[in-house]
């Protein structure tokens, strides 16, 4: 595959420079055989959905601390997780949460492992599906969100405006996703759209993928992603 290199500069970059978030399983630890919790990946996901990073860490941890299980979550209040999720907003993910740790909880505390079998559940749409199943069970699955669709978008320059270059961005992703790292791909290609690779201004001298990055070549890296006149 010509465009291994893409993935392996990437991960390298990742090894390297990943943020420390209190859901995440370091690539190191991963590497020595830890798996990362499947209600940790799941809570957070949902908590992600709609708010930023920065806005998460504190409540993810609160909720661990209160509910250390999906079990636990399982066996609280509609009431109590409402009130724990206030602040967050989208008051739907919360009631959702609660619904969703009911039917895990009444499987034993066992979360599906595929994308299809997540994404039956409550809450749980196409992105956080594919999140979970890359993440805690080290499917292939294609993870797309915004920052993804940034950095995919410069490196191949599709100029194309979203959302009609939706599925061109899926294709170019499944063609690099890594099936041994799938989790850390989807990652990575987070946080290099968090922190490098960023709407306005991109770092692109600190870029691992700068040599690969078809953007970077037109002058204007900005210009990506096209997005349609609202
Ligand atoms: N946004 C959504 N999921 C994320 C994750 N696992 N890491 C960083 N940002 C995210």
């Amino acid at each position: 595959r010509p465009v291994t290199g893409i993935a392996d500069r990437l991960l390298a970059w990742y090894d390297a420079h990943h943020r420390d978030l209190p859901w995440r399983v370091p690539p190191r630890e991963l590497a020595s055989g830890v798996r990362p919790d499947p209600y940790r990946v799941w809570l957070s996901e949902v908590m992600l959905q709609q708010t930023t990073v920065e806005a998460v860490k504190a409540y993810f941890q609160a909720f661990l601390e209160r509910w250390p299980t999906v079990q636990a979550l399982g066996a609280a209040s509609t009431d109590d997780v409402m009130k724990a999720w206030a602040g967050l907003g989208y008051y739907s993910r919360a009631r959702n949460l609660k619904a969703c740790a009911d039917r895990i909880a009444a499987r034993g505390g066992v979360f599906p492992d595929t994308e299809d079998g997540l994404r039956a559940l409550p809450g749980i749409g196409a992105y956080t599906a594919a999140a979970i199943a890359a993440i805690a069970f080290v499917r292939p699955a294609v993870v797309v969100d915004g920052n993804v669709e940034r950095v995919i978008t410069r490196l191949f320059s599709i100029a194309m405006p979203l959302p009609a270059a939706k599925p061109d961005i899926r294709a170019e992703v499944e063609r690099l996703v890594p099936a041994d790292r799938p989790g850390d791909f989807a990652q990575a290609t987070m946080d290099l759209g968090a922190t490098i690779c960023t709407p306005r201004r991109p770092r692109c001298m600190l870029c691992p993928l700068r040599q690969d990055c078809s953007a970077i070549l037109s002058g204007d890296p900005e210009f990506y992603p096209v997005k349609l006149a609202k």
